[in-house]
């Protein structure tokens, strides 16, 4: 067991980057209980990796934030919930513990008004077909088409939001959506609702859906099943840790996180022989919180 000075109770939340910062918010909209946040950023992008190796790191950060005393994770990020989810689940059966896929598949659903339905996601995200497995065991009817877009995480993790480059690359991925006549297109990738004006923008006939939403609505109801809501800590003290670079992170922050919330700790986590070490960075983080 890692000896980590965080104290317990947070909600832990893990991306291989800045995408997952997208759920972080919807988590902060929706309630004052203390967050926990790790981006991967030794290893973003993620989704043109073997899914074995992603796997292996969502599962280590899972279980590092586990030890540090999680009462809850969420996976805000669609490859690790489709290659880790269920071990993850399994290992530790009393804690809630969620993914984004099937709650962006129910959703999608949900509003699609045709049943075909577009899914925008990572190459190994694609590969897995987890959305279309999602999406057909609610209707086995549905249609889905699953289409990667790897251009898309490099271009957001630095920060190019909204150009000629960008929107190239959007075209490229929503047409085959467009051409098959889907009025729902999933933002199967954490990262992707950066891009949301870019995408409306080209297809504004497209309803696009953040999965986050749902998935986050689901992570609340359980986490506070029965539970007196009093007992959790107050807003604020909440710590973002990157596997990269601190300064590089930092300087992120404003523009993927915006708003009111000033009261974050920033600092390193660090891969140790395959496994997730917080500690370092959470002890600093701490003092420099209280
Ligand atoms: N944001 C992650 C996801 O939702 C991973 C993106 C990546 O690193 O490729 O799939």
């Amino acid at each position: 067991m890692m000896d980590c000075s965080i104290s317990p109770g947070f909600i832990g939340v893990f991306d291989s980057g800045v995408g997952g910062l997208t759920v972080v918010r919807r988590i902060l909209e929706q309630t004052d209980h203390r967050v926990v946040f790790v981006a991967d950023q030794a290893h973003v992008p993620y989704g043109g990796r073997p899914l074995e190796e992603i796997s292996h790191f969502a599962g280590a950060i899972s279980e590092a934030l586990i030890e540090a005393g999680a009462s809850a994770v969420i996976m805000a990020c669609n490859i690790s919930t489709a290659t880790a989810l269920f071990d993850v689940q399994r290992k530790w059966p009393d804690l809630p513990i969620h993914g984004v896929i099937g709650p962006g598949a129910a959703d999608a659903y949900a509003q699609s008004q045709s049943g075909r339905i577009g899914v925008l996601a990572t190459l190994g995200t694609v590969k897995t077909g987890a959305y279309t497995r999602a999406v057909q065991a609610i209707s086995p009817e549905a249609y889905v088409r699953e289409v990667a877009c790897p251009r898309f995480v490099p271009l957001i993790e630095s920060g190019n939001l909204d150009s000629p480059e960008t929107e190239a690359a959007a075209l490229e991925v929503l047409t085959p959506i467009i051409e098959d006549g889907c009025d729902v297109a999933v933002l199967g990738c954490t990262h992707y609702p950066y891009l949301l004006p870019v995408l409306q923008r080209l297809a504004p006939q497209v309803r696009f859906v953040d999965p986050a939403v749902r998935a986050v609505r689901l992570l609340l109801a359980d986490l506070y099943e029965g539970a007196d809501r009093s007992l959790y800590h107050p807003k604020g003290g909440h710590t973002l840790l990157t596997t990269g670079s601190k300064a590089d992170f930092e300087s992120q922050i404003p523009m993927f996180l915006p708003g009111p919330e000033a009261d974050f700790g920033v600092d390193v986590a660090r891969w140790q022989s395959g496994r997730l070490c917080l500690v370092a960075g959470v002890q600093a983080v701490v003092s420099s919180t209280r």
